[in-house]
């Protein structure tokens, strides 16, 4: 691998120089600019917000959530599944009011969808009170791309398709609080029939683990306490080198403190042994993974491109398990998928009770146009899919309530992040396997470790008393 282009200390440097020129810009005129960013999709792009809102900051922006307030608004957004984008059109549309009130207001619409032609396309042509455009690959080149709207007054389109780029060293505002989010790799090249996000995110690229290994470092310092490292497929970062993901977290793993390491996403085609039992011997990697299958039907299966099968999958749930007795499990599922049976939506729905996932993210198949899977037939109403999803969602439903429920009277160890809104348990944290709890205990307790003895349970959360 590594013909990935990584961005030169200078590039990054002149970055530096327009975000103070910015700043000056607004200090000349005594004017403290505020921004907006919402972002959308997944803790990838949560943590690109992050680093959008390290750079505004530098340009010397503070931060609100009401767009009428903003100076800047920033959408940040997600183009996997169609809800997602027209959600996005939807609160462009309702931008054209702030900006009346407020001419000076610039508009930029990044992440994802503003990579896709057909979406620069359509602002471009109609959202004219657009001002800025970028694609995730320009990320890096933001504070440059926002000096050109305020200088010229004019539209500012980045959105060429490339293959994809590392930069390091770009300022990140992280959220206030115990959790953060690590990218280890960028890009995606397994090109499943249905997903849009090779196309947009570009070709798998990963940093070094010198990068990676000096980022979670400062984290564990800075007193955070569940890491989170972030791919599309975690389990192929290094490729062609001699670092695999295995040892990756091997090597971070031995960074001393107390804090709890996780990742996401695993692709079951590259998930191994290794992998398992390096997190069985762990000493901060969290026993929990998130292993999307997407369907338990191999027709399915190799339709969407995913290149393992149903058995694949559940011995890697068995290797997995073998490994760690306590592993707590989820995983992703799409229904609908072009030319599905009931018969194979049944499959899946078997898989899941096979399985007993704590938790599933379920999907309804939503074409992307330009993938694959957007040119099949797919002849099942709409109706119809909506009734095999119910089925599903109930199978899953049931059975997250119950291995829930397999946890009131032991005590876990839980790590407290905030104050929840109902009062007879004013606590809220996680369990090593990412599990909700909410639980009774001092305010003090929040930012550390504690043992919660679990007392109750929802479908979806526990309930419990702090033991300390
Ligand atoms: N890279 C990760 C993986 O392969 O497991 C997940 C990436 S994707 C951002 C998150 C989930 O969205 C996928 O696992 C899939 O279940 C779902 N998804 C992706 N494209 C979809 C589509 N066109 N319709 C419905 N769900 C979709
Ligand atoms: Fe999409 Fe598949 Fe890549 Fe995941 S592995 S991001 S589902 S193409
Ligand atoms: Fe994530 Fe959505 Fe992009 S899920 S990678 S933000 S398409």
């Amino acid at each position: 691998m590594n013909e990935t282009r990584q961005i030169t200390e200078a590039e990054l440097s002149r970055q530096r120089e327009y975000e103070r020129a910015i700043r000056a810009r607004f200090e000349e005129r005594e004017a403290h600019p505020v921004a907006l960013v919402d972002t959308f999709g997944c803790q990838q792009n949560v943590a690109d917000g992050e680093r959008l809102a390290g750079m505004l900051k530098n340009m010397g922006f503070s931060f609100t959530k009401d767009p009428r307030e903003a100076d800047l608004v920033l959408l940040n957004t997600c183009a996997v599944r169609e809800h997602a984008e027209q959600r996005v059109f939807g609160n462009l549309g309702a931008l054209t009011h702030t900006k009346r009130e407020n001419p000076a207001q610039i508009i930029a619409l990044c992440g994802c969808m503003a990579q896709e032609p057909r979406v620069s396309e359509r602002v471009r042509r109609s959202y004219s009170h657009v001002d800025l455009v970028f694609g995730p690959h320009a990320l890096w080149r933001f504070p440059e791309l926002l000096w050109e709207v305020y200088e010229h007054r004019t539209r500012v389109f980045a959105v060429e398709e490339e293959a994809g780029s590392i930069a390091e060293g770009t300022p990140v505002e992280r959220n206030a609080g115990v959790r953060a989010w690590v990218s280890i790799m960028y890009g995606c090249n397994n090109f499943c029939s249905y997903c849009i996000v090779p196309y947009v995110r570009g070709r798998e690229r990963s940093r070094t683990p010198e990068a990676v290994e000096a980022e979670v470092r400062e984290l564990v310092e800075a007193g955070y306490k569940d890491i989170t490292l972030l791919g599309q497929n975690v389990n192929s970062y290094g490729r062609g080198t001699d670092c695999d993901f295995a040892t990756l977290l091997a090597r971070l793993d031995r960074i001393p403190g107390r804090y709890w390491l996780r990742f996401m996403s695993s692709h079951p085609r590259d998930a191994s042994d290794k992998l398992f039992r390096t997190m069985a011997n762990g000493e901060h990697i969290a026993r929990q993974l998130h292993l999307p299958f997407q369907s338990g039907n191999d027709r399915v299966l190799q339709a969407m491109n995913r290149r393992y099968t149903r058995e694949r999958y559940l011995s890697l749930i068995a290797a997995a398990r073998a490994a760690m007795p306590e592993l707590v499990l989820t995983s992703d599922v799409i229904i609908g998928f072009p030319g599905e049976t009931e018969a194979e939506a049944d499959d899946t729905i078997s898989l899941v009770e096979e399985v007993g996932f704590h938790a599933l993210f379920t999907f309804l198949y939503s074409p992307r146009p330009g993938t694959k899977a957007a040119s099949m037939p797919d002849p099942v109403p709409r109706e119809e899919k909506q009734r095999r999803f119910d089925k599903l969602l109930a199978v899953q439903n049931a059975r997250s309530a119950a291995l829930h429920a397999a946890c009131v009277g032991r005590t876990l160890r839980v790590l407290a992040d905030g104050r929840s809104d109902d009062p007879a348990y004013p606590l809220t944290g996680r369990t090593e396997g990412n599990r909700l709890v909410r639980f009774t205990g001092s305010p003090d307790l929040i930012g550390g470790f504690t043992d919660v003895a679990i007392t109750g349970n929802t479908t979806w959360s526990l309930y419990g008393e702090a033991e300390t």
